[in-house]
């Protein structure tokens, strides 16, 4: 297959953490900028607890105030089921419940043992095949953990091939902190593939020890087809010491479409989005290639 989809996570992974919170109006306009500029997925928010993630707050308001062009798909972000009921009635598609393979990193993100937040998303799996919800799967920090260290890829394939098993429409392979090297995701992402097919996997990774690319070719050579960005490289969990950037969509693409990957993203109209997210956050963002590509564009 000659085409790569690249859901774009920067409405949600991107802003959750950023100093200066974007009030809905904002985020919309971003989202209606990605949605122009090609995207046909994107994850527009959280359905999380506003005390704890205050930059979510009203992602329901996003949800119903974007302008989704015919075909695309819109994902929220979920932690438990008062998160699935407020997904749903704001009208989104897809709704991805998040396990991380850790006990303490589901414990610090959202207060929840690992054999609960099991339960939970089987639960919401189960439930929207009923209710004809999409649900995707997170299995966040993949590879390592803030907390207890190198995850045991075992671990991963059992409780990824879990969540495939009770329905999940993907599974989502997270580096949340961006520790994992190419070596170990081709590894993990052949082992995955050879048992489920690439169809409904995908790879999120994090630019934190600057892997993230070779970490996307990586998975590409393990046939992966799916991939999480964000635009200008925002990016980070505010659960997750040390969790950097997500990979830049502006370099995922460039280098998709070098490798002859069709991604249907207009590179050229990515970069004014960079700049006017570099506005309002007040901060500088941009993916590695940004200099390289703004003076091609010049
Ligand atoms: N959306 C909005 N509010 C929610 C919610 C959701 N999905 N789930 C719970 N809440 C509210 C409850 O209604 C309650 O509100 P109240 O104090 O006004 O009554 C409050 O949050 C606490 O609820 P509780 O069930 O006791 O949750 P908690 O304090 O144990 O926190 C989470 C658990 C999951 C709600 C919270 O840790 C969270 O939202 N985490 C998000 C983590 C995240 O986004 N991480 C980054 C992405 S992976
Ligand atoms: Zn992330």
């Amino acid at each position: 297959m000659n085409e790569v989809i690249i859901n774009e996570v920067g409405p949600r992974d991107g802003l959750q953490s950023q100093q200066v919170i974007l009030p809905p109006e904002q985020r919309i306009d971003l989202i209606n900028a990605l949605f122009a500029a090609g995207l046909t997925n994107i994850e527009v928010g959280s359905f999380v607890s506003p005390t704890a993630v205050p930059q979510m707050a009203g992602t329901d308001a996003v949800a119903r105030g974007i302008s989704v062009p015919v075909g695309a798909n819109v994902s929220a972000l979920i932690p438990n089921r008062k998160g699935y009921e407020l997904a749903r009635r704001s009208g989104v598609d897809t709704v991805a419940v998040v396990v991380s393979a850790t006990e303490t990193m589901n414990e610090k993100n959202i207060r929840m043992s690992l054999a609960q937040v099991m339960d939970v998303a089987e639960d919401i799996i189960a439930r929207g095949s009923q209710e004809g919800a999409k649900v995707q799967a997170y299995l966040a920090v993949a590879f390592e953990c803030p907390f207890e260290g190198k995850v045991d890829p075992t671990r991963v394939y059992e409780l990824g091939g879990r969540l495939l098993e009770a329905g999940a429409r993907e599974l989502v392979i997270a580096d949340t902190i961006g520790a994992a090297d190419p070596k170990q995701v081709r590894s993990l992402m052949e082992w995955l593939v050879g048992a489920h097919g690439a169809s409904r996997l995908a790879c999120h990774f994090h630019d934190t020890r600057a892997m993230g690319l070779a970490n996307v070719y990586a998975a590409l050579e393990s046939g992966v087809r799916r991939f999480d960005a964000a635009i200008g490289g925002l990016g980070g969990c505010p659960f997750a010491p040390g969790a950097k950037g997500n990979v830049a969509t502006e370099d995922v693409v460039m280098m998709c479409e070098q490798l002859g990957y069709r991604t249907g993203i207009n590179l050229d109209d990515l970069l004014p989005i960079v700049e006017a997210v570099s506005e309002v956050l007040g901060a500088k963002v941009g993916g590695r290639a940004f200099s390289w590509l703004k003076q091609r564009a010049a």
